[in-house]
């Protein structure tokens, strides 16, 4: 059985310690105990310090939105790895479509960061994802076909199986138009299928993949009901600590 995993990405937003420390004095008293969905929360950097304070006697991980490739060195506004893990970050965000979007980031730039992270033993989320022209076309699989080769490039069994994946359809970030479950759910089966043959079907099994595209309290059960889908990467609603109180309860597969 795969644990599923509810990420909060707060994006650039509760940024200064004491919006972090606020949103958290909140989110922590209601997840108390809940230890069968594992939790991040990936806060900006500058709130990372004030956000370890706070969850290190909780079940919550701690998690940041992006890293470079290179442990130090002239490599200005970058934010080492190794940084990362000594404030006490345990999961990174890779790949994310706005890095990829806004940044420029490449498949290529995507697979030195998670190879890095692997090797800093950090656990990466790495997102991957379809624009709403590549859908139109029928062209999902083979966009994410392409991602997956390119990003999880010369990643070995031990290291993909650290791996979660976030599928997060272009369109559906952020814009309030969700994917549906039975959409979500044909994507992370074409990607289990990909792993299964890129290693073996063990390994695809194990493996846990997240939706991601705005989820909130009201479609999060039914996305996470599927068979195929272990939890979700959250922006918007984990800005609120009972939106995402009440998806982190979604994800209980038993209910
Ligand atoms: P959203 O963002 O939930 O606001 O759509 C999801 C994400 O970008 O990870």
């Amino acid at each position: 059985m795969r644990k599923p995993i509810i990420g909060g990405n707060w994006k650039m937003n509760r940024g200064t310690p004491e919006e972090c420390r606020n949103m958290l004095k909140k989110l922590i008293p209601l997840v108390k105990g809940i230890n069968a969905v594992d939790i991040v929360i990936a806060t900006p950097f500058t709130a990372l310090t004030s956000a370890y304070e706070m969850l290190k006697n909780t079940y919550i991980k701690l998690g940041a939105q992006n890293m470079y490739f290179e442990e130090k060195g002239a490599f200005t506004g970058e934010i080492s790895p190794n940084f990362l893990k000594t404030i006490g970050v345990e999961y990174v965000i890779l790949g994310h479509s706005e890095r990829r979007n806004i940044f420029n980031e490449s498949d290529g730039l995507t697979n030195k960061k998670l190879k890095k992270a692997l090797y800093m033993d950090l656990n990466p989320i790495v997102c991957i994802g379809e624009h709403l022209e590549e859908r139109e076309a029928g062209d999902t699989q083979q966009i994410i076909k392409f991602q997956m080769n390119e990003t999880f490039k010369d990643l070995t069994r031990e290291q993909i199986l650290k791996v979660v994946i976030a599928y997060e359809p272009i369109w559906a970030i952020g814009t309030g138009k969700t994917a549906t479950p039975e959409q979500a759910e044909e994507v992370h089966i074409f990607i289990r299928e990909f792993l299964s043959q890129k290693y073996d079907k063990e390994t695809a099994n194990l493996i846990r993949i997240q939706y991601g595209g705005s989820i909130k309290p009201t479609n999060a059960k039914d996305l996470f009901k599927k068979e195929n889908i272990d939890g979700g990467l959250v922006g918007g609603a984990s800005l609120d600590a009972n939106s995402f109180f009440q998806i982190i309860k979604a994800a209980f597969k038993s209910d």
